[in-house]
C-alpha cells in the first residue's frame, strides 16, 4: 500500500512545487511590469463605475478626446445642486475612515508596492503645503502615492482643527507620509510661504538619504503624469533642475527693492529701500513650484551664500517667486545653469507646473496668447480648470497642473 501512495504523494508535491514556481514567475513578471498579466492584474487599481464616484455618469474618454457635447454635459453636472451636495466629504469622514487604515487604503485603491523596478530605484520626495479642503488633499495624495516615495505635509497653522486632525489621521496610515515638524502660519506673498517649504525640505532631507528629486505641491495641484512618467521625465533631465527662472519683469522689481512687512495680515511696504543682495547675486524671476535634485536641496540647507540670501529675502514681497529662480542660477548649485540670459527658462518651458493666467489666454495664432481660453472659471486671474481644459492639459509636458 505505502510505496504506491509514496509516489502519488511525491507527484502531488511535484505538482505543488511547479504551481508555486509558476506563481513566483508571475509575480516577478509583475514587478518588471512587462507582461500582459501586469496590465490585467493592475486593473483593480483603476477607478470604475463600481466605485460609485459621482462622476461615473460622464464619459471620461470622450472628454479627454475633446468631444464638446460630453464636456458640456460634465459642466452641467458640476453645477447641479445634487452633485455639489454629494461631492462634499466632511473632514470627520476621513477621521473615521482612517481608523481602519487597511480598509481605507483598499477602498481608496492606494498603491501598496512599487509598480516597476525603474520607479523603485528612483524615489521622489514631495513637500505638500495645504491649508483647507481635506478632500482635495486626499485625492492628490492618492494620485501621487507610491510606497517608495516620501511625503512631507505642511498644514497651515491657521487651518481649522478638523483639517489638521483629518490630514494628520490620513498621514498616520502611511509610514512614508509625515506631518512637518515645524508648521508655520502662511501669509499670502510673505516669507512664511517659503519657510513652509524649507521646513519640509529639512525634514525630507533628514528622513531619507536615497530620494533623487524634490517636488513641491500645494492643495490646488494635480498630477498630469503617472509616477512612472514622472520618473522617466526626471531621468531625462540628467541631474538638471526644471523650474521657471528668467529676467525679472520691470513691474516686479519693486518687490525686491523695498522693505515689506506683514501689517494687518498683509504684506505692505514700510517706506524703506533694501540693501543690495549678498554677494551681489542677480535676482531672477520665477514661481513657487520647483522640480530639483537632491543636491539643490542640500545647497539650500547648507550653502552659506544661500543662507545669506534667505536672510536678505525675508522682508521682500513674494520671495517664493524669486528665491528658487535665483538659486537655480548660482554657480556650484547642483543642476543649476549659468546666470546668462540665454539660459532663461519660462514657466511654459519648465516641467514643474502648468498654470493658466487669464492675461495670457487667447485664440491660437494670436501673438499675445500663450494658451487657449480657460473652460472652467477664474480665481484671482488663474484658471480653475474645467472638463473642457482636460484634452489640452494632458498634452502638456508639465508634471503637475494648478488649479
Ligand atoms: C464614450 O466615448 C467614446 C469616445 O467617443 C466612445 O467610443 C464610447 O462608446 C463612449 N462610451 C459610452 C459608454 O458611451
Ligand atoms: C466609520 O468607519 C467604519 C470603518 O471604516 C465604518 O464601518 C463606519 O460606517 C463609519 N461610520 C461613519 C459614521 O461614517
Ligand atoms: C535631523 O534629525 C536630527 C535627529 O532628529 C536632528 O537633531 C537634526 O536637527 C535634524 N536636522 C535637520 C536639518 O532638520
Amino acid at each position: 500500500m505505502f510505496p504506491k501512495r509514496g509516489w502519488q504523494l511525491w507527484l502531488l508535491h511535484f505538482i505543488a512545487v511547479l504551481g508555486l514556481l509558476w506563481i513566483l514567475s508571475q509575480l516577478s513578471q509583475l514587478k518588471t511590469g512587462k507582461s500582459a498579466a501586469y496590465v490585467l492584474r493592475y486593473q483593480w487599481l483603476q477607478y470604475t463605475d463600481d466605485d460609485e464616484s459621482p462622476e461615473k455618469v460622464c464619459n471620461c474618454s470622450a472628454i479627454l478626446r475633446g468631444e464638446k457635447e460630453e464636456f458640456q454635459k460634465a459642466k452641467l453636472l458640476t453645477i447641479s445642486k445634487n452633485f455639489q451636495k454629494i461631492i462634499q466629504i466632511p473632514d470627520e469622514y476621513y477621521i473615521n475612515a482612517t481608523k481602519d487604515c487597511r480598509k481605507f487604503k483598499i477602498t481608496r485603491k492606494y498603491i501598496t508596492f512599487p509598480l516597476s523596478k525603474e520607479e523603485e530605484d528612483f524615489p521622489l520626495a514631495y513637500s505638500m503645503v495645504v491649508h483647507h479642503k481635506v478632500q482635495n488633499f486626499e485625492r492628490l495624495l492618492r494620485a501621487i502615492y507610491t510606497p517608495q516615495n516620501i511625503y512631507c505635509v505642511h498644514v497651515d497653522k491657521k487651518a481649522p482643527a478638523s483639517v489638521f486632525i483629518a490630514i494628520n489621521a490620513i498621514t498616520s496610515c502611511f509610514p512614508n507620509v509625515f506631518m512637518v515638524r515645524q508648521p508655520v502660519d502662511v501669509v499670502y506673498a510673505g516669507w512664511t510661504r517659503v519657510q513652509a517649504d524649507l521646513n519640509c525640505m529639512a525634514d525630507l532631507y533628514n528622513t531619507s538619504t536615497n530620494w533623487k528629486y524634490f517636488i513641491n505641491l500645494c492643495g490646488q495641484d494635480f498630477p498630469l503624469k503617472t509616477n512612472l512618467e514622472i520618473v522617466q521625465a526626471l531621468h531625462s533631465l540628467k541631474g538638471g533642475n526644471s523650474l521657471e527662472s528668467e529676467e525679472m519683469p520691470q513691474g516686479k522689481k519693486k518687490r525686491v527693492m523695498n522693505v515689506y512687512q506683514v501689517i494687518d495680515g498683509k504684506m505692505q511696504p514700510v517706506g524703506k529701500t533694501k540693501d543690495p543682495t549678498p554677494f551681489n547675486l542677480p535676482i531672477l524671476s520665477g514661481n513657487a513650484y520647483i522640480v530639483v535634485n537632491r543636491g539643490y536641496i542640500h545647497s539650500v540647507l547648507e550653502d552659506k551664500r544661500i543662507q545669506a540670501l534667505i536672510e536678505w529675502a525675508k522682508d521682500t514681497y513674494s520671495p517664493d517667486e524669486f528665491l528658487w529662480a535665483t538659486i537655480q542660477r548660482m554657480p556650484g548649485v547642483p543642476g543649476s545653469t549659468w546666470p546668462n540670459r540665454k539660459f532663461d527658462i519660462t514657466d511654459i518651458n519648465a516641467i514643474a507646473r502648468m498654470v493658466k493666467w487669464q492675461g495670457h489666454e487667447g485664440s491660437e495664432g494670436s501673438l499675445q496668447a500663450v494658451y487657449p481660453e480657460c473652460k472652467g472659471h477664474h480665481v484671482r486671474s488663474i484658471c480653475v480648470y474645467g472638463a473642457g481644459d482636460l484634452q489640452w492639459l494632458i498634452e502638456q509636458h508639465h508634471l503637475f497642473a494648478n488649479k
